[in-house]
């Protein structure tokens, strides 16, 4: 077994010193487009009225909206000070669970797949967001049929390997796998999420910069485990242990050189100062009672 075991975390060994699988460094990247754009929507009308996923049992009229409004400002704040741009979609009334900017759709290029959300609760979101892009000149591409996808939450690229990893089982359907193969021209591994908690697959799954990866593997049935595992060598993984995975560390917004999360253990943050990150920890516990943290509240424009 490559890495070692810590406190229930499997860390990775020092990187090699010429890191061939990385992208271009940072600071290179810094000298051209700046280094990541991101959509966040301020939660205006963020509240937990309506329970789609175990997190919000118990949990409905309990939200502190000025509470969870300063929350999401520090994590704005946090991700601008990183080296994100971040832009705004304004929030839709009677849409709580709007703020979730990570279900939008998925983003590809100029391509933007809008979601189709299972629960009624979040249509109401769909012609929102598509009128958002359509406006920032995105390529609108829809799923064909009536195939429940909901975008970002359970389709993440890999950042090392052309690869979109999808998860299914909770909220998307299998068969979008097979359509986003085809309509992105890309390979697409499907993982099956069988622990509710872990509804989509950013909740327990965050590819990290150089193909690297941080997950929960007890999220997945164990041919998904096999897949990710069969593709992501033991160096490049850390597999975080339960109580990180209910603090949403999976949750996480890869910057490069930052990587944003509302908590890390510190075997975790060691793990991930292995990986060369520099660990930012932002509260966000009004959101993680709807059920969605740091990466959730944002979606990446430039993919
Ligand atoms: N309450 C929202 C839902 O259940 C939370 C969404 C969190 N988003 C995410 N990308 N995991 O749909």
């Amino acid at each position: 077994m490559n890495g070692h075991h810590d406190s229930g975390i499997w860390t990775a060994e020092a990187p090699p010193a010429n890191d061939a699988l990385a992208h271009a460094s940072p600071a290179a990247e810094r000298r051209g487009t700046p280094l990541h754009r991101l959509l966040m929507c301020p939660p205006g009308h963020f509240a937990v009225e309506y329970v789609i996923n175990p997190w919000m049992e118990g949990q409905v009229h309990r939200a502190d909206r000025h509470r969870a409004t300063a929350q999401w400002q520090a994590l704005h704040d946090a991700l601008g000070a990183a080296g994100a741009v971040i832009e705004q979609v304004p929030p839709g009334a009677g849409l709580p669970d709007m703020p979730f900017s990570a279900n939008a759709g998925l983003v590809l290029g100029n391509d933007f797949v809008p979601s189709r959300f299972r629960h009624p609760e979040r249509r109401g979101e769909e012609a929102l967001f598509i009128d958002w892009f359509e406006r920032a000149g995105f390529r609108i591409r829809r799923l064909p049929g009536a195939i429940f996808f909901e975008g970002a939450g359970d389709a993440l690229l890999d950042r090392g390997e052309r690869r979109l990893w999808m998860g299914h089982g909770h909220r998307s359907d299998l068969a979008a796998a097979a359509e986003l193969e085809r309509m992105l021209d890309l390979p697409v591994v499907p993982l099956r999420l069988v622990d509710p908690r872990f509804y989509h697959l950013d909740t327990c799954f965050c590819p990290l910069r150089g193909g690297r990866l941080l997950y929960f593997p007890a999220a997945f049935d164990a041919a998904s485990r096999q897949a990710i595992e069969a593709r992501v060598p033991p160096h490049l993984r850390i597999a975080v242990g339960e109580a990180d995975a209910l603090d949403f560390a999976c949750n996480a917004v890869d910057l490069d050189e930052a990587v944003a999360m509302h908590r890390a253990s510190p075997a975790l943050q060691r793990a991930l100062a292995g990986f060369g990150y520099r660990v930012v920890q932002t509260a966000l516990d009004e959101f993680l009672r709807a059920g969605g943290s740091a990466k959730c509240l944002t979606l990446r424009l430039d993919e």
